[in-house]
């Protein structure tokens, strides 16, 4: 594993809104960034990271050449904001990152937890990630307010039955990638077709329960379902993230109700609502536990929140546990408890 002693050098790959958030927080917090990735093409190529992302300081190019640009800049870690599945594309970021000894942390999806699917690719990403002595690990607003808060709640009850969730996020607090994700502006029609259609994969929140399983100990029975109902806007609205107005009757987003059995006879299941918000809106998450009658026993609500904020912070606050982890594949219930970092360098 490479050695840390100081503020680690920090490249990040995928200069979209969360990514050029996560550059500003990284520059706040004394991280040493020493590289911007941008897709091959992008009218980003080229350009200074400073002025993408409007902090001074960072007078050096954002560059396509990814292999190149990662071998010269030698990072401890690549922060990966990409997209949200691990496709051949998103394993061919990741692995360019592990081949040039780099760990590696992202928000995509999948990440939290990709031993949910029988994915090949994540088998063979771990192997690699142990055979170059480096950690993979995906984290984002989920790991804090799906997985870690959540099992601390769970941790303070002796009976456990079930575990309830249900969570709204604003599709215009990120870009154009999620705003895709959740089909905002399409028709029913189309929605329609591609809810039946054999490509659509898991919902991101059926990764986050087989994280919150893991944490909480508890062993999937194999029986995971998710219903998923479109969110119609009644007016016209403007999305920030599409730069265009979604017509009244057009998709503003969805929602995912995602359900997983365990051997333990304990069920999760998590209701999750991405949408373009109306005035007024804003995210929470709710949970509650019940026992094993099914009767409620513990509600936690947070209110109000920054989604786009939390995910961007809980990934930065994530980096020197990523650095201190074992090889491989490391999902978050096998990390510390997550925490505030005043420095972000191993001590
Ligand atoms: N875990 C969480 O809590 C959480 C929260 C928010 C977002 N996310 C994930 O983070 C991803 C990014 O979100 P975002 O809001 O930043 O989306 P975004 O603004 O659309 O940014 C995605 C960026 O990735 C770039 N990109 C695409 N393919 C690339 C490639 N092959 N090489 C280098 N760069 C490439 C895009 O460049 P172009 O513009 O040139 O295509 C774009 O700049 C989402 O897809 C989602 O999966 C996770």
């Amino acid at each position: 594993m490479p050695e840390v002693k100081e503020s680690p050098r920090v490249a990040v790959y995928g200069l979209g809104a969360m990514g050029l958030e996560i550059v500003r927080i990284l520059y706040r917090r004394h991280a040493r960034v020493v590289a911007g990735i941008v897709r091959p093409g992008s009218d980003k190529d080229g350009r200074d990271l400073g002025d993408l992302a409007g902090v001074p300081g960072l007078t050096f190019p954002a560059r396509g050449d990814a292999s190149q640009a990662l071998h010269e800049a030698a990072p401890d870690i690549v922060v990966v904001t990409v997209s949200t599945y691990l496709d051949d594309t998103q394993f061919g970021i990741f692995s360019t990152a592990v081949r040039a000894g780099a760990h590696v942390i992202t928000l995509a999806e999948e990440m939290l937890y990709p031993f949910a699917t029988d994915n090949p690719l994540a088998r063979e990403l771990d192997t690699l990630a142990r055979e170059h002595g480096v950690t993979v690990t995906g984290t984002g607003h989920q790991d804090a307010y799906w997985v870690n808060l959540i099992s601390v709640l769970a941790g303070s009850t002796h009976d456990l039955g079930g575990i309830e969730g249900r969570l709204a996020w604003n599709v215009d607090d990120f870009g154009p990638a999620l705003a895709e994700q959740q089909r905002v502006g399409t028709t029913t029609e189309d929605f329609s077709r591609w809810l039946a259609g054999t490509e659509r994969p898991p919902s991101f929140t059926h990764y986050s329960l087989y994280a919150l399983a893991a944490a909480v100990g508890l062993t999937p029975d194999g029986t995971a379902e998710c219903v998923t109902e479109p969110v119609l806007a009644e007016r016209d609205i403007h999305s920030k993230a599409l730069g265009t107005t979604v017509r009244s009757g057009t998709l503003l987003g969805y929602t995912d109700t995602d359900t997983l059995r365990t051997k333990e006879g304990i069920t999760l299941s998590v209701s999750s609502q991405g949408k373009v918000y109306d005035e007024h809106e804003t995210d929470y998450n709710e949970w509650r536990v019940t026992d094993g009658s099914g009767k409620p026993t513990l509600h936690l609500r947070n209110s109000d929140l920054s989604t786009a904020h939390t995910t961007c912070a809980s990934l930065v606050n994530r980096i020197p546990d990523v650095i201190a982890a074992r090889p491989g594949i490391v999902t978050v219930d096998q990390l510390p408890q997550l925490r505030y970092w005043t420095g972000l360098h191993l001590a």
